[in-house]
Formats: C-alpha cells, structure tokens, sequence
C-alpha cells in the first residue's frame, strides 16, 4: 500500500531523516516514537509533501509522490490529511466553519471567499463532528472549546477531506491525560470503523503501545525498531530513546532529551 525507500532529509550537513524504509501493506495504526531531534515530524513531513525529500522514494498504491508537483500534489495532500499538536484552527471561526475548511482544496476561489458551502458539506460536517461526540459545539468559536475538543476539531476536518490516511504530528502532546485518551481512542476508532491508515507520533512510549498495532523507533535520522507493541521490550525502548538505566516507559521524548545519553 505505501513503501518508503531510503527516503532522507538533509539540512545542510546536518540528516534529519537518514535512509529510512518503511513498508505498509494494509491500513494500520502505526505510532512513531524517538527522542526529540529524531526525525519525526521530518518524516511526516515529507510524505504530507510539505517538504521535499532530498532523496529516496514514496510510492502509495502504486504511484510515485515523491515528486508530484502542482495539482497532483495538492491532490495527494487532501488523501493524507495532517493533523497538529497545536490544532491549527482558525480561533475565532465557529467550529463547523472550521470544519467545512477542510473541503477548500476542492472548492474555487470565489467560494470561499464568500464563506459559501453547500448544504450536503455542512450536514455531513455536523455528522462528522456528532461522530467525534462535539456537534453541539458546532455553532461556538473554536477558540471557546477544551484543548481535547478543539484536537477533535481537527480530525473532523481531517475527516472532510476523506483522506486515505491521517498523520498526526503528536496530537495529544498539548493536552492533559484525558482528553489525551479521548483523542487517541477517536483516532483509534477512525481507523478501525473506516479503515483508514493513521501514522501518528507519540511523544510517550505508553501511548503508542496502547493504541498501536505497529510501533516504528527512529533514533538520529534513522529506523532502529519496527514491529509490535510486544515486541517493543523496555530494553528496546531504551535503545530507541538512547538513555540509560535510569529510563522510565512513562517519560514523554521531551523529558527523556535530559536524560544521560548512550552513545549508538
Ligand atoms: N526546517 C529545518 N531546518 C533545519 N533543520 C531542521 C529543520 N527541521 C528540522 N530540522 C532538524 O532535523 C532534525 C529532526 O527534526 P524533527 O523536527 O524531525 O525531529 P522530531 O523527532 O520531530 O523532534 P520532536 O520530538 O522535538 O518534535 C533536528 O536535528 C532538527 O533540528
Ligand atoms: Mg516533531
């Protein structure tokens, strides 16, 4: 379904993205983990095309989109929605507004200038928002909801675009362990009940391996560990993350960056 080959990102001399092969046969759940500087949201990145690669391949059902460019790549963008940690609404905008947005790529200039959205993509924005248990949000500025409400916002306009797959750079870093669960469970479903791809990174190995059915390690640009949440042992774990004995599963990558680092 989506094979990437040798895909690197380099920043000047620094590789932020080193070679990295990944191989996805059947939509899963898969949650990228590592310390921080990784290569995660670089990763990410580059298969949304918000950043080009500076070599390697990604090829999706059959196509190549490493470099698509213009309409194809816009298009390719609307399959693999991207979600944020900082949910990148519109904040004064009401909620189903925000929503609706995530049809504009398909929409003309004029229509959207003029806040103009037919009937049918408002009804299916409310039922998209009554799935994610927020519709009666629906009417109130996006900035007046919860952070785990304003997160599920997002996935439903995510959801407005129908995409393939849903990537999600660490989408519940912002929020507290509630309305974390909330938002991991509404992906979970999302991806169980419509079968779609959902590639998310974690900033908490706990997290990827309660909700994942694969887990990807990436540690200095590259892939260390792809497998199962089994077989993520807490030894693996501190190899992916580069700490020492003193390493706990419930760090987030943020505090294991000032832990003691082993060297690779
Ligand atoms: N636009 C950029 N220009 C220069 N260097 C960059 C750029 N974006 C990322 N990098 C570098 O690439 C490396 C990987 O960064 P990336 O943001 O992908 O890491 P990450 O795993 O997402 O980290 P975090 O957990 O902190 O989000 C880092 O060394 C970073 O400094
Ligand atoms: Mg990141």
């Amino acid at each position: 379904m989506l094979t990437i080959k040798k895909l690197t990102k380099a920043f000047g001399p620094n590789v932020a993205v080193d070679k990295a092969d990944i191989q996805i046969d059947r939509p899963a759940m898969i949650g990228i983990i590592g310390r921080s500087g990784a290569g995660k949201s670089t990763l990410l990145r580059m298969l949304n095309r918000l950043s080009d690669a500076t070599s390697g391949q990604m090829i999706f059902e059959g196509r190549d989109i490493t470099g698509l460019t213009g309409h194809d790549k816009r298009a390719w963008q609307s399959e693999c929605a991207m979600i944020f940690q900082q949910f990148n609404l519109v904040p004064r905008m009401d909620v189903v507004s925000n929503v609706l947005h995530g049809t504009l790529n398909r929409r003309s200039t004029l229509t959207t200038m003029f806040n103009l959205f037919p009937t049918a993509d408002i009804h299916r924005a409310i039922d998209i928002l009554d799935r994610l248990g927020i519709a009666e949000h629906g009417p109130k500025r996006a900035e007046a909801l919860s952070g785990g409400q304003q997160q599920r916002v997002a996935i439903a306009r995510a959801l407005m675009q129908d995409p393939k797959i849903i990537l999600a750079d660490e989408p519940i870093a912002s929020l507290d362990p509630m309305n974390a669960q909330v938002v991991m469970q509404s992906l979970r479903r999302i991806h169980e009940e419509d079968g779609r791809m959902v590639i998310a990174n974690l900033h908490t190995l706990d997290t990827a391996r309660r909700y994942c059915d694969r887990v990807i390690g990436m540690r200095d640009g590259r892939i260390v560990f792809d497998g199962t949440p089994e077989q993520l042992t807490t030894g693996v774990a501190r190899d992916i993350y580069g700490a020492d004995d003193s390493f706990n599963e419930a760090y987030t990558s943020t505090e294991i960056q000032t832990l003691n680092r082993v060297p690779a």
